[in-house]
């Protein structure tokens, strides 16, 4: 019987998933995906490092209990989400003779959920996939909600499809094994949720934090509630019409500084967020709408974490304003021109404003390459 410590429902119709959390997942896999898509064989793909630290477990459960598999292996990195691996996934899953039918496994962090998600969505014209996510950003975010995609020369998830997956995989244990940079990264997609509308979440944090990054209950709690959270604005708002452009809240600040950086080891995803979140709340503060107090707490709260929080903390030297300028204008938070972005009058109190001017951003951010 597998150990599933917590169960999160998307209810979205016949489009329905749960998202299991549990201490051992990777092993009860085969058992769980045996019984619930019976007769289907499986696609993983995954990539090296996780291929080193996990696969075996996952390929054993398989084993164990009957499914037929095949395996894809990609090079680990942000740089992997691209034309050219995607098209390596797309092929190796026709190489395989999977069929429509056949179900493609997304095992690794949110680069590999992403893409394989991707390539579910269009190999054979859309095959069902499952997301078995090992970095804790996979399992608080990227996992749930159906975002696939992959990354241009002209910047992050402009190219993709919503796809959702037929049920998500969350194993506490494979967070065992993360570095511990992985795992701040992740951290910072925690205290987004925290700071979009639940004041208390973040306040929970504060007093969990030890708890969390030690591994106690503290950590598949936490993990629940973003997942909750998540599920609750995916519900309201699959294709981010409205609300779940909250989501994104620090990842306009953040992506510019990503694309930047060059998708690199240099700035990690969810260390772009944390970033990105400290500015959201400067800028605001600046803008007149929230307190100045805000994001010091906030900051103080992410560097206790040991994740950057200015742009001083990003190693190496970053492109002119007007560089970063340009990737926020080519973010697809962009309407006819004008800037949209994620503000906020304080803590647990995110909004989305549609009217964001250039200047006014372009002089905050030559403010913060001071500072
Ligand atoms: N990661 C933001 C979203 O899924 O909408």
């Amino acid at each position: 019987m597998a150990d599933i410590s917590h169960t999160v429902h998307v209810a979205l119709g016949e489009r329905a998933y749960d998202i299991l959390i549990g201490p051992n997942l990777i092993d009860d896999a085969g058992a769980i995906l045996a019984e619930k898509f019976p007769g289907r064989r499986f696609g993983i793909v995954t990539d090296t490092e996780v291929a080193k630290a996990q696969l075996p477990r996952l390929v054993a459960s398989l084993e164990f209990s009957g499914p037929t598999y095949s395996t894809i292996t990609l090079p680990a990195g942000e740089s992997t989400k691209s034309w050219e691996h995607l098209q390596t996934v797309v092929e190796g899953l026709l190489a395989a003779k999977l069929e429509r039918n056949d179900i493609v496994i997304a095992f690794g962090g949110g680069v590999i959920g992403d893409l394989a998600g991707f390539a579910a969505s269009i190999t054979r014209r859309g095959m069902d996939f499952v997301q078995i996510p090992t970095t804790l950003l996979a399992q608080v975010d990227s996992s749930v909600g159906g975002k696939t995609g992959i990354n241009s020369p002209h910047g992050k998830n402009l190219v993709g499809a919503f796809h959702q997956p037929k049920l998500v995989l969350a194993d506490l244990s494979a967070l065992d094994t993360l570095p511990q940079r992985q795992f701040a990264a992740g951290y910072a997609e925690v205290v987004k949720y925290g700071l979009i509308d639940d004041p208390d979440f973040f306040e929970w944090l504060e007093a969990n934090h030890a708890e969390i990054f030690a591994g106690g209950p503290a950590r598949g709690e936490a993990i629940a509630r973003c997942c909750a959270h998540k599920a609750r604005v995916v519900i309201e708002d699959e294709k981010e019409i409205g609300v779940r452009a909250l989501l994104n809240l620090g990842h306009t600040f953040g992506h510019a500084l990503e694309k930047d950086t060059g998708y690199s080891d240099r700035l990690l995803h969810g260390e772009g967020v944390s970033i990105g979140m400290v500015l959201a709340h400067t800028f605001s503060n600046r803008l007149g709408l929230a307190p100045g107090q805000d994001s010091g707490r906030i900051a103080a709260h992410l560097r206790k974490s040991g994740l950057p929080t200015t742009l001083a903390d990003i190693p190496g030297t970053l492109g002119s304003t007007e560089t970063l300028m340009a990737a926020i204008a080519q973010d697809k938070k962009v309407s006819r021109g004008a800037l949209t972005f994620i503000l906020t009058r304080g803590i647990g109190q995110a909004f989305i404003e549609k009217n964001v001017e250039p200047a006014k951003v372009s002089a905050f951010l030559e403010e913060m390459r001071g500072a």
